[in-house]
């Protein structure tokens, strides 16, 4: 009885400390440098936005890296960690494929540190450079980002391989793997649309045109037109080095036309096509074709993944190079 009447009075004195600013000890909150790097935020956005106007891939490149950053040990940016002498670290696993952007989340850190030493994560760093490259589109943020996470201080490749999703999962695991994240089938389903920007390799998909069940087919579930143009792109099972669009007609685009492609059956992952596998999921595909729709809920679901796990108030530290520990 007594613990049911204090519950409703400690949730108002948290949510007051929150809106004075001075949560502390723990989650993370808009504008967290406000006070101690005022121009943090400022930063990214120059930075990122000088260089994505200079390569259109980098969008992409930079939501991957912020996708696989929280998928492994929550976002903490053990995902730019370099292996040493004794320790194979997440980029140098195999699901890295071409993880792509770490020079512009360097060159961030390298401005930001110039103006405030030891203040801003390389973790807050990749969630602030996604939103930002994707912005440049619209000139103008397309989901807000929480700050106030900090660096962890272990980044193995054995982690990356249990946490990363491959191309080859089904509904099932997939559904799995982001409830291991706290996310949901319709989060999974939102977060797919990020494959409308960017490219996969060959090698990610070519099974799906050549060999799919060993006996040198394609895979029934790809569209056999699509699949006969995709051949004329891979020319062969071991490709590992051509690279085409996910959302072939719009590829640098962020807009909702993945969904459109899913449901052509021209998915490029058969992780893409398993959305239309199940009843809920399908259907979920079929609301987010409304590109308000999709907007609206990929940044409630990019809030949820920015927040997976994320070691804040004194836990970990603030890397001075965020490829190494602090020493
Ligand atoms: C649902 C499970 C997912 C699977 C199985 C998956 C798999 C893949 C694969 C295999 C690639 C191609 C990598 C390459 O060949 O270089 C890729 C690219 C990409 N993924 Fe995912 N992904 C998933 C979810 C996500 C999520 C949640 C996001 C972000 C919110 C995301 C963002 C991207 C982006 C932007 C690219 C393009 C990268 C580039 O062009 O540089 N993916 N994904
Ligand atoms: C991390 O590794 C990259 C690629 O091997 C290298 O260029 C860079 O200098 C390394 N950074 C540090 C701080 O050791
Ligand atoms: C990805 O991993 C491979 C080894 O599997 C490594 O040679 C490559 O440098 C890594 N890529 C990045 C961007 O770290
Ligand atoms: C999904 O993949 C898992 C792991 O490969 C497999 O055990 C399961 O049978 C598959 N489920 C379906 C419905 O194909
Ligand atoms: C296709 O897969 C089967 C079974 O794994 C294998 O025996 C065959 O050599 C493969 N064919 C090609 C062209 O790779
Ligand atoms: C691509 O395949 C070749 C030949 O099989 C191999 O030597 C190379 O390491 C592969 N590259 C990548 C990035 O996987």
């Amino acid at each position: 009885m007594r613990t049911h009447n204090l519950r409703p009075l400690l949730g108002i004195a948290l949510l007051g400390f929150c809106i004075l600013g001075i949560c502390e000890g723990g989650s993370l909150r808009k504008n967290f440098y406000r006070s101690s790097c005022p121009r943090a935020e400022e930063i990214v956005k120059t930075v990122v936005w000088k260089r994505v106007a200079s390569d259109s891939g980098l969008p992409a490149a930079l939501v991957r890296l912020h996708f696989h950053d929280c998928f492994v040990r929550g976002c903490d940016a053990s995902v730019l960690l370099n292996s040493t002498q004794n320790n194979q670290a997440e980029k140098d696993a195999a699901p890295n494929l071409t993880l792509d952007g770490l020079d512009v989340i360097d060159e961030v850190k390298t401005e930001v540190e110039k103006t405030c030493p030891g203040v801003v994560s390389c973790a807050d760093i990749i969630a602030l450079a996604a939103r930002d490259s994707v912005a440049f589109q619209f000139k103008k943020s397309m989901w807000e980002v929480l700050t106030g996470r900090r660096d962890g201080t272990v980044s193995r490749a054995s982690d990356a391989l249990a946490n990363i999703p491959a191309p080859t999962f089904n509904f099932t695991t997939l559904k799995s793997n982001f409830a291991s994240k706290g996310l949901t089938v319709h989060d999974l389903v939102v977060l797919s649309g990020a494959h409308t920007i960017g490219q996969g390799h060959c090698n990610a998909f070519s099974n799906r045109l050549y060999n799919f069940t060993g006996k040198g087919d394609a895979d029934p579930s790809l569209d056999p037109e699509y699949a006969a143009f995709l051949r004329t792109q891979c020319k062969s099972l071991s490709d590992n080095t051509t690279q085409v669009f996910m959302d072939p007609n719009s590829g640098v685009s962020f807009d909702s036309h993945y969904y459109a492609v899913v449901k052509q059956n021209k998915g490029l992952f058969q992780s893409d096509a398993a959305l239309l596998t199940n009843k809920i999921s399908s259907k979920i595909v079929t609301e987010l074709l409304n590109q308000n729709k999709f907007f609206t809920e990929f940044a409630q679901s990019m809030e949820r993944m920015g927040a997976i796990e994320v070691l804040t108030g004194s836990s970990g530290e603030i890397r001075k190079n965020c490829a190494v520990v602090n020493s």
